[in-house]
């Protein structure tokens, strides 16, 4: 989630006002007399107390908040995280599915309320788009508390959130059919999950938004999310007797890329979090890349499994290069003088400037949880493989580690065993991010978004973040040794989902999407549409919006709380465009205006054009079925009438 204010200029997302850190909660650190265990013991109930608190309808931090609807925290200013995020809720609800299955049933209901929420949310029309036809809106980040649609201009469409939310649900599904309610899974649970699917296999090779909200690119954690999502769906759908072409005709193609060289920094070492950026100045070095195995992850898969699992090479480099990254004292002072075999505090990437760029708690916590996986992963396949890529990441704890494959089989040496040495060695690492955050949290268990790179590493940012508490949950269980359900087909099964094809191909299978009736979704009635590219000169100051507003209840029916907010990404000084692709009814005549939205909340400023007579129009042209997101007509306009002036705030 971010949650940046996200400001447009120039072509660029520009970073956000820095906001002074408020401190939160009470700054009294958790005693560090208490042992580790302890301390997870007692976080791990505040923990799972947090999450539900900030679910509504009867969450007690988060009072309005629809039912199944998960608010990012109760934080309300400093940031405003009261919202629900897709990606957050579907992380949340993956890890609430995993304590229903550890034996929490009493999570039941929350897991049903979610279903029956999202099944509404995948139809309310939103600055993505709809539902219905192209499946568009279901690449929306966030939505108001209640449900409705958020309207403020915003880092969009992120396209992880569909996936993530698949794999939640799937995984509840799958509970399901072993306890003989596949019936209900077909007619109630798989309509949500086959939209998702549908978006993904659609738009997996389209540019989207980050987890971080900032760069628009193509990001390694939604990719990686993305085919999982599509595994697991095609294995659901088959043992409900169903069949989903989207799975099974994409999931290989984004293997491929997954793997592909633009992915992996190989002089460096390191994932890279964000491609296809068209221009941007960042190190590739980014916790995405640790976020999305931790997401990916399943026991039984091998480390050299192509779905890219905490203990592959490639990940375990990346997290290395992470980790030095965030040990410069430069960059996190709170992390001086921490001896190299330690864990640190660590964020979200070294460039980070938002609430001036702090560790994350959840990164942290992500970190231990990512080694206690590959622990887990190498007890499995029983052996544990060094090689040029990861040496240096065995040689930060295990001093003696060499290229070359260790066996749990080999005899032991004077009582020494080589692969218990480096699992404990992992093990000991990994217990030390936990102590970090041990040390950074306060007294009454609360965890924020982030705590402050210096001394005394107050907790700052929203409070009582819903992912925060999340993270926690999933790495005390992977610690206790329990694990999610395994999802990647074993390398002997006949599924060609986990084979790399020879050549990536930039493809795209086109959806079909529904309102999950039975869910509760309502019915919607679709009109053929035609697309109009609204494009508008308008010259604006860092912090002001252009909107677009008409007599259609696609425009907003000049309500400026339904407006269309439009985007920058193509604004130079040589022309400064705002545009929006918009589909409209065909054969309709559209009245339309832009309108600036100053910043600092000095209001919006209308065009020089009467709302009722305005006198810009558009005809819509006819539409052809199945093409409504294709270009039919565009606008070349000028905003006619004064400009703005920042409120300097
Ligand atoms: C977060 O939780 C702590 C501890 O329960 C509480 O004191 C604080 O008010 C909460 N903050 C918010 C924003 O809800
Ligand atoms: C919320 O409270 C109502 C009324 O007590 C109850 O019926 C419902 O099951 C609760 N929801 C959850 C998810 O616990
Ligand atoms: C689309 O897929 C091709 C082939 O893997 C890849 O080279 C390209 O970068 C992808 N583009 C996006 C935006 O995902
Ligand atoms: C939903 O709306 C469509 C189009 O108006 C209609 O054909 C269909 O019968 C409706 N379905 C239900 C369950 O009401
Ligand atoms: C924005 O710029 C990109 C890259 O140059 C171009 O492909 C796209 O058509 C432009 N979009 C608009 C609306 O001008
Ligand atoms: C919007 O304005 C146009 C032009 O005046 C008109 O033809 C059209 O009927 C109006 N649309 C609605 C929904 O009133
Ligand atoms: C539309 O309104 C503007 C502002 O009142 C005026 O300058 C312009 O001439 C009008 N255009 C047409 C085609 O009527
Ligand atoms: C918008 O700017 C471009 C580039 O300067 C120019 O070609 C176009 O005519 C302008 N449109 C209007 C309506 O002024």
């Amino acid at each position: 989630m971010v949650h940046l204010t996200q400001v447009v200029f120039a072509g660029l997302v520009a970073w956000p006002t820095i906001v002074t850190a408020a401190a939160t909660g009470d700054n009294k650190a958790w005693p560090q007399s208490v042992s580790l265990k302890s301390f997870i013991g007692t976080e791990q109930k505040i923990a799972l107390d947090g999450v539900l608190a900030n679910i509504g309808p009867n969450g007690t931090r988060v009072p309005g908040a629809g039912p199944g609807i998960v608010i990012a925290s109760p934080t309300k200013e400093n940031p405003n995280y009261f919202y629900t995020w897709t990606r957050d809720a579907a992380l949340t609800y993956k890890t609430l599915v995993d304590e229903f299955l550890f034996g929490n049933k009493a999570l039941q209901p929350y897991i049903e309320d979610y279903i029956h929420s999202q099944a509404v949310l995948q139809t309310v029309t939103n600055p993505s788009g709809k539902l219905l036809p192209s499946g568009a809106g279901l690449g929306e980040p966030k939505f108001n508390a209640d449900g409705s649609r958020y309207n403020g201009n915003w880092g969009r469409p992120q396209r992880d959130g569909p996936a993530l939310r698949a794999i939640a649900l799937i995984e509840y599904s799958n509970y399901l059919v072993k306890n003989e309610e596949k019936e209900r899974v077909k007619k109630v649970i798989w309509p949500v999950i086959a939209n998702d699917l549908a978006y993904v296999g659609q738009y997996w090779n389209s540019t989207t938004f980050d987890l971080w909200e900032e760069v628009s690119g193509t990001s390694f954690f939604t990719t990686q999310s993305q085919y999982r999502s599509l595994v697991t769906g095609s294995a659901l759908a088959s043992s409900l007797g169903l069949s989903c072409d989207a799975c099974t005709t994409q999931a290989p193609q984004i293997l491929c890329f997954l793997n592909s060289p633009a992915f992996f920094d190989s002089a460096k070492g390191h994932l890279l979090g964000n491609i296809n950026i068209l221009s941007f100045s960042r190190s590739g070095i980014d916790a995405n890349t640790l976020l999305g195995p931790l997401a990916a992850f399943d026991v039984n898969a091998k480390c050299d499994s192509p779905t890219l699992q905490p203990c592959h090479s490639k990940v375990l480099s990346t997290f290395k290069v992470l980790v030095d990254t965030f040990r410069d004292p430069k960059l996190y002072p709170i992390n001086a003088g921490i001896q190299k075999t330690k864990g640190v505090a660590l964020g979200r990437y070294p460039e980070d400037i938002y609430y001036t760029g702090n560790p994350w708690y959840l990164i942290t916590l992500g970190a231990a949880e990512l080694l206690y996986d590959a622990v887990a992963q190498w007890e499995k396949q029983g052996f544990v493989a060094v090689d040029k890529t990861n040496e240096g990441f065995f040689k930060t704890i295990y001093p003696l580690a060499r290229a070359g494959t260790i066996y749990r089989a080999w005899p032991v040496l004077n009582g020494l065993s080589a692969f218990s040495a480096i699992l404990s060695a992992v093990t000991t690492y990994a217990d030390s991010f936990v102590s970090v955050v041990q040390r950074y949290t306060p007294a009454s268990g609360s965890l924020a978004e982030q705590f402050l790179k210096t001394a005394p590493g107050t907790p700052t940012s929203a409070d009582n973040l819903t992912w925060s508490f999340a993270s926690f949950l999933s790495m005390t269980r992977r610690r206790q040794k329990q694990f999610p359900t395994s999802w990647v087909p074993s390398s002997s099964s006949s599924s060609s989902l986990t084979k790399v094809p020879s050549t990536c191909q930039a493809t795209s299978f086109k959806g079909t999407y529904a309102p999950a009736l039975s869910a509760g979704a309502p019915n919607l009635t679709i009109t053929c549409q035609s697309t109009i590219l609204f494009q508008v000169n308008a010259s604006t100051y860092y912090g002001e919006n252009i909107y677009l507003t008409g007599n259609s209840s696609d425009l907003g029916n000049w309500d400026l709380g339904q407006a269309i907010p439009m985007q920058s990404s193509n604004y130079t000084s040589e022309r400064p465009l705002w545009f929006a692709k918009v589909p409209l009814t065909a054969g309709e005549n559209v009245r339309y205006a832009f309108v600036r939205e100053q910043d600092c909340g000095q209001g919006w400023i209308w065009e020089d054009v009467d709302v009722t007579k305005g006198n810009r129009t558009v005809s819509v042209p006819a539409c052809v079925e199945g093409e409504e997101e294709t270009v039919r007509g565009e606008t070349d306009d000028a905003f006619r009438g004064k400009g703005g002036s920042s409120g300097g705030c």
